[in-house]
């Protein structure tokens, strides 16, 4: 099994470094076009596989896409991130010339792969490498509802006082501060509603925090998180590479699914809000 993970920054190392921990592939490949970060980045996480105990072996790559010829999922972090008060949206000009590019290099060396996407805005490039690429949409997948999934758990369990593992509770919609939908009303603590035991003002909390999960992270630490992220494209790569049957809230078009076609839904709301629609 190969694995690629594209961007070297802190989300793309974090989940490498998740990856290779949890030996989910015999050979993985980090790239990044800056020139030496990949093969640095690789060689420290390298450096730690007698201490942590894994096998898996770890290339850096600056730019060169033969190394990653073969690979059956493929990551995708390259492109800025947020800056504190930036949308994820105002980042869609830069990053969406950079996935785009992406994509045709990764497919050139590895016309299988299963692609992941976590660059932002993470709706509208996971829409646009599907339509650049013209893969079939159960090889595209965007990592966001998996992200703020985890979140929503984590809130969710500070205000319980409980372990986040009890939860079962899912976030859809967008990954947009203003498009995503933590389902409070469906959550559930080992079994049992957890509105059973918060009340109005808590569960309008834990919903309000969870959708500004990423920017008050961005606000704190002066630029997009990266343990979370990382974490989350490492168990998407998990869930498909150990074909766990696992259920992730993810960014894919769907056909009739849900009563919904394609993207539509989530595509228009980021749409009305680039052009200053309140929704
Ligand atoms: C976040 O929410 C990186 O969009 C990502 O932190």
């Amino acid at each position: 099994m190969k694995v690629t993970v594209v961007g070297a920054g802190a989300v793309g190392a974090t989940c490498a470094d998740n990856i290779a921990r949890k030996e989910l592939c015999t050979e993985l490949v980090l790239l990044d076009i800056k020139e030496g970060i990949a093969e640095g980045k690789a060689q420290d996480m390298m450096q730690t596989a007698t201490l942590l105990g894994f096998d898996t072996k770890i290339t850096g790559s600056t730019n060169d896409y033969t190394k990653t010829a073969g690979s059956d999922v493929v990551v995708i972090t390259s492109g800025l991130p947020r800056k504190p008060g930036m949308t994820r949206e105002e980042l869609i000009g830069v990053n969406a010339g950079i996935v785009k590019g992406v994509c045709e290099n990764i497919l050139k060396h590895s016309p299988n792969a299963i692609i992941i996407v976590i660059s932002n805005p993470m709706d509208t490039m996971t829409y646009l490498a599907l339509k650049s690429t013209g893969l079939p949409k159960n090889r595209i997948i965007g990592m966001g509802g998996t992200l703020d999934s985890s979140r929503f758990k984590y809130q969710l369990s500070q205000h319980l006082g409980c372990s986040p593992s009890d939860l079962n509770s899912v976030v859809v919609g967008g990954h947009g501060d203003t498009t995503m939908i933590p389902l409070i009303s469906k959550a559930t603590w080992n079994s049992a509603p957890v509105t059973n035991f918060l009340s109005a003002e808590q569960q309008e909390k834990i919903v309000k925090d969870t959708m500004v999960g990423g920017a008050t992270l961005t606000a704190l630490i002066g630029t997009s998180a990266w343990y979370a992220p990382g974490a989350a494209g490492a168990a998407l790569v998990e869930a498909i590479v150990r074909d766990e049957k696992k259920l992730f809230t993810c960014c894919v078009a769907l056909d009739g699914e849900y009563g919904q076609k394609t993207f539509a839904l989530v595509y228009r709301l980021q749409l009305a809000k680039m052009a200053g629609k309140n929704y």
